[in-house]
């Protein structure tokens, strides 16, 4: 499975592009709006840093016309920048136009398997079913996520899925189970997953094992 971060953040991307474990970026306007800078400006700093993996950029516009002419300034900042549409009809429209020119979009807001399943038609790259915010209004959000990668693997679309909207270890463990290509996960839960107490237990343990015969190591 892919991993993705999802933020804006600059020195949250660099900290974990330095792990080794970075496939792309996700961010949203509620994210960008939290760094105080201007979109373009920093969309272009996220995409210098990821070299070719993707970073996608949301645009604002809400007619077709106008997400076609938000998503193309997005993708010209740089060839790895994709454009996020929310999900809905407008956008349906803008992806088919902006995916038959090679630009590549990342449909947002997805909280149900059709609506998935309507964007990889229309040529969307990704799909990003929201998962947490389904859990927060009493929904299973990785029972929609599964039936989202069961239909959109079965066909065989030119479609990743971005497990979305992740608020702990468990729904990546999930998404990572059932196959899902890609989660995007906040700085905080990447943190998480690599952290386990019986390993620390165990470094702790060699070290003490090794100080008692060699005296203090490095
Ligand atoms: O990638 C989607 C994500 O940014 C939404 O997460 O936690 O605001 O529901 P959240």
């Amino acid at each position: 499975m892919k991993i993705f971060i999802d933020t804006a953040n600059l020195d949250m991307i660099k900290e974990i592009n330095s792990w080794g474990i970075l496939d792309g970026v996700t961010t949203n306007p509620s994210l960008v709006a939290k760094e105080n800078t201007d979109t373009p400006t920093h969309v272009k700093e996220i995409a210098k840093i990821l070299g070719d993996r993707p970073v996608s950029a949301e645009v604002m516009a809400l007619d077709a016309d106008g997400m076609i002419a938000e998503g193309k300034k997005l993708a010209a900042i740089a060839p790895n920048v994709n454009v996020k549409l929310p999900m809905c009809i407008e956008s349906l429209k803008a992806t088919k136009a902006l995916s038959s020119e090679g630009i590549a979009v990342n449909m947002t807001l997805i909280f149900d398997p059709l609506q998935a399943l309507m964007a990889a038609k229309a040529g969307a790259r990704f799909v990003s079913p929201f998962i947490g915010r389904l859990d927060d209004i009493g929904t299973h959000g990785v029972d929609m996520l599964s039936e989202t990668v069961q239909i959109i693997h079965q066909y065989g679309f030119d479609t990743e899925i971005i497990a979305a909207s992740i608020r702990h270890p468990t729904h990546v463990l999930d998404a990572a189970e059932m196959g899902c290509d890609i989660a995007t996960i906040p700085y905080d839960i990447l943190k998480k997953m690599v952290a386990h107490p019986k390993t620390e237990e165990g470094i702790a343990k060699f070290k003490a094992d090794y100080e008692k015969v060699n005296g203090p190591g490095q």
